[in-house]
């Protein structure tokens, strides 16, 4: 029996996003989305697949709810589809979309489940991005309209509530790297469009403590220590730049020491977006960080050739996720501790945690994925282990609850602690679902 022993209130969850499960993305009134746009352009998604069926989630709610319950699952993170509730971002609302959700957290609350709502998990209306999208501060109000509403109507019933998924990938990957909607190449709309996320999440954490009493406010980023690949100057240099441009871009202004002057530098680009207050307003006591962890990041600088880098340090490790992630535990240990100390916000969250791989059905109609339980073993003793060291963590969430939309990767990749049959849209629990829910019952212990 392993010896870790978890707090008795830790919060084991699992994580899903709108778009990557709901599917019905025309259904009841609800607008288009970016990515309903983007899985709509050919060429821009593996096997040209989109979200409009996925999991069909927003007709079999209820079984995945029994499902959760199964599992022992205590909390379930899910997002809102903007667009499902606002058709054009602001303006009209559509009832019957904010009632789906409505429908969907009573039945939770029956079930004994915690809701943990995200209020964008990266599907703007389409309209909005047609107005700018994030680049423009208009998208940032309206974010705010939004919030307001369903924290009126949800927030006597929901108390956990998290204002962005990693805008680090909406701002990045949307708009410099243009691997996700809405797939532009813009350095200028990448930093501002960063820049709007962030006073978006700022501005709401008001009008959602005023409508839901006693709220739990966070947000989430996608967090990677950053080790250099070698003793040499370039290569130290290389880490210290990853890690400003994903991890301290973000942490840095939520905790009050605005963007940091080493990659202001490096992007040595106007800031023309940022205007009086701001970085104040970005800076509005949250109740929790929300960690999500999946790799640690090798830095190789390419600043001079691999030969005149010498020594490069050798990482042993030939352990790959289906999406060529490195398997590394101690690495999110590492990230906790951290976050914990370098900015000591009150609490953290790991609000997603998983791996892909190539699970199958075998002749008995069973997943056996071992792979997938040594990963969650591994990170939940590292959990245990951060928390030892004395860092706040009060919750992990694994991504995710079933095999999903995987971006721009489509259905290839399978994330699930539960197999979807994406022909039928059966739902298998795994055999590391088995394994989850007996964490849960034994609060975290029994992981041999
Ligand atoms: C995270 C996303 C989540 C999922 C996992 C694998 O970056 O938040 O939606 O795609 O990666």
């Amino acid at each position: 029996m392993s010896s870790i022993s978890f707090p008795k209130d830790f919060t084991w969850g699992v994580a899903t996003a709108s778009y990557q499960i709901e599917g019905a993305w025309n259904t009841e009134g609800k607008g288009e989305s970016i990515w309903d746009r983007f899985s709509h352009t050919p060429g821009k998604i593996q096997n040209n697949e989109n979200g409009d069926v996925a999991c069909d989630h927003y007709h079999r709610w209820p079984e995945d709810i029994a499902l959760m319950k199964s599992l022992n699952v205590q909390a379930y993170r899910f997002s809102l589809s903007w667009p499902r509730i606002f058709p054009e971002g602001s303006g009209q609302i559509n009832q019957p979309g904010l009632d789906f959700y409505s429908r969907l957290v009573d039945g939770l609350l029956d079930a004994g489940i915690t809701p943990y709502i995200t209020l964008y998990h990266w599907d703007l209306p389409q309209r909005l991005q047609e107005e700018g999208g994030w680049p423009a501060r208009s998208t940032a109000e309206a974010f705010v309209a939004y919030t307001d509403e369903v924290t009126r109507q949800l927030g006597d019933r929901v108390k956990n509530w998290i204002t962005l998924n990693e805008p680090y990938v909406s701002a990045y990957i949307g708009y410099l790297e243009g691997r996700h909607a809405p797939g532009h190449r813009n350095i200028d709309e990448m930093l501002s469009a960063a820049h709007h996320l962030l006073l978006a999440h700022g501005w709401s954490v008001q009008p959602i403590r005023e409508n839901v009493g006693e709220a739990n406010v966070g947000v989430v980023l996608n967090l990677s220590p950053f080790v250099p690949a070698s003793p040499s100057k370039e290569d130290a240099d290389q880490a210290r730049i990853g890690d400003g441009i994903v991890n301290r871009w973000y942490l840095d202004p939520l905790a009050g020491r605005g963007y940091p002057e080493d990659i202001r530098e490096h992007y040595d680009h106007g800031e023309e977006y940022v205007q009086p207050d701001d970085m104040e307003i970005i800076t509005a006591p949250i109740d929790f960080m929300g960690v999500n962890y999946y790799f640690r990041s090798i830095a190789r600088s390419e600043s001079i050739p691999e030969e005149e880098n010498e020594p490069r340090e050798v990482f042993h490790n030939d352990e790959f996720t289906e999406m060529g992630w490195e398997v590394h535990a101690d690495g999110l240990a590492d990230i906790l501790e951290r976050v914990h100390v370098d900015y000591s916000f009150p609490e953290l969250l790991v609000t997603e945690n998983g791996a892909a791989y190539d699970d199958a059905l075998d002749k008995n109609r069973q997943v056996n994925d071992t792979k997938r339980i040594d990963y969650l073993k591994g990170h939940v003793r590292a959990c245990g282990r951060a928390i030892e060291k004395g860092v706040p963590l009060k919750g992990y969430f694994v991504w995710s609850f079933l095999d999903n939309f995987e971006w721009a990767f489509g259905f290839s990749k399978r994330f699930g602690l539960v197999y979807v049959d994406f022909e039928t849209l059966e739902r298998i629990p795994k055999h590391s679902a088995t394994l989850y829910r007996d964490i849960i019952r034994h609060g975290g212990l029994m992981l041999d």
